[in-house]
């Protein structure tokens, strides 16, 4: 089975949705509103079953209500933030606050409806929070970074200290997996090919492993890695701004690599510096206070000081 066929296997057709709320009958009605506009939906009528559904399954978004028998709401849009930070999160509430309001967008919410509102509220507030993922996707998938010489020199080598050192028992997977990404910084679509055969595991479960575990990369990163807040606090200081000019001057969307694997753009929910909006962590160190300028100038900076640097 190819790579490709594994994905569209563990990954089937876009979007899913997974409704979190407790009321049956508001819980079912939503269901059938997108049901008939062709999303793929579950539901869960409590916090510990939408984590459950969650670990078993991928989806795009999550609607959560907040008020639920078991845990708070929040609770679970921080785990599932926390597990797959591209979920893309819409919040319905019968008990709104600014407060809660601000707390949810902190986690990484794209939006907030408070309760009741109508189909067509509900409707634009999920398609809304599905457009940016819906670019990310198309864009990466337009744009795929070809291994580097260097890259399959690297595995070559790894591949042939995994042969020696390990015996290809599935158990191994994750070790070999971590070595693999140790040696070359990410694991080539190949690698995954070449570990399952030596595993005599299908490829499909090793695509799963390697994109379970937030901590494997699948694709490479830059020698800069610039982090982008879209917090709240950062949101209202112009972050946006800051963001689109990285996107513009660089062609970059988050997620993305340059290809002269020179910077990867990431945003991040919250640095927790929210006095000091907005904030751009670049190689880990924190910029304050920051604008499309300055961005541009550390980034220029960081490409002219660098030894691969090629003048365009
Ligand atoms: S919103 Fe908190 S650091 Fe950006």
């Amino acid at each position: 089975m190819q790579i490709q066929e594994a994905h569209d296997l563990l990954d089937p057709t876009w979007p899913q949705v997974l409704i979190m709320e407790d009321e049956v009958s508001v819980a079912k009605g939503l269901g059938m509103v997108l049901s008939e506009e062709g999303y793929n939906v579950d539901l869960a009528m409590t916090g510990r079953s939408a984590l459950d559904t969650f670990n078993q399954k991928m989806f795009d978004l999550l609607i959560a209500d907040l008020r639920l028998p078991d845990i708070d709401g929040m609770e679970v849009i921080k785990q599932v933030k926390r597990r797959r930070p591209d979920t893309e999160v819409l919040v319905i509430t019968g008990y709104s606050t600014v407060t809660t309001a601000v707390e949810a967008m902190k986690l990484g919410a794209s939006d907030y409806l408070s309760k009741p509102f109508t189909e067509d509220e509900f409707l634009s507030a999920v398609k809304g929070a599905l457009v940016t993922k819906e670019f990310m996707a198309a864009d990466a998938a337009a744009t795929p970074l070809e291994p580097l010489p260097e890259d399959s020199l690297r595995l070559t080598e790894v591949l042939q200290q995994i042969r020696q050192r390990f015996t290809g028992r599935q158990q191994e997977v994750i070790t070999i997996l971590q070595m693999v990404q140790n040696a070359v910084g990410y694991i080539p679509i190949e690698a995954l090919q070449q570990v399952a055969d030596f595993t005599r595991m299908p490829e499909a479960a090793v695509y799963g492993i390697a994109t379970f575990y937030e901590r494997f990369r699948l694709s490479p990163v830059g020698r800069h890695v610039v982090k982008v807040c879209r917090g709240t606090a950062c949101h209202v200081k112009g972050a946006d701004k800051i963001l689109h000019e990285i996107e513009h001057r660089y062609k970059l969307s988050p997620g993305q690599t340059s290809k002269d694997r020179m910077f990867t753009l990431e945003t991040v929910a919250c640095f927790g510096s929210c006095a000091i909006a907005p904030v751009v962590v670049v190689d880990d160190k924190v910029s304050a206070d920051m604008d499309p300028d300055k961005v541009g100038k550390v980034m220029k900076d960081l490409a002219l000081n660098d030894p691969k640097f090629e003048p365009r």
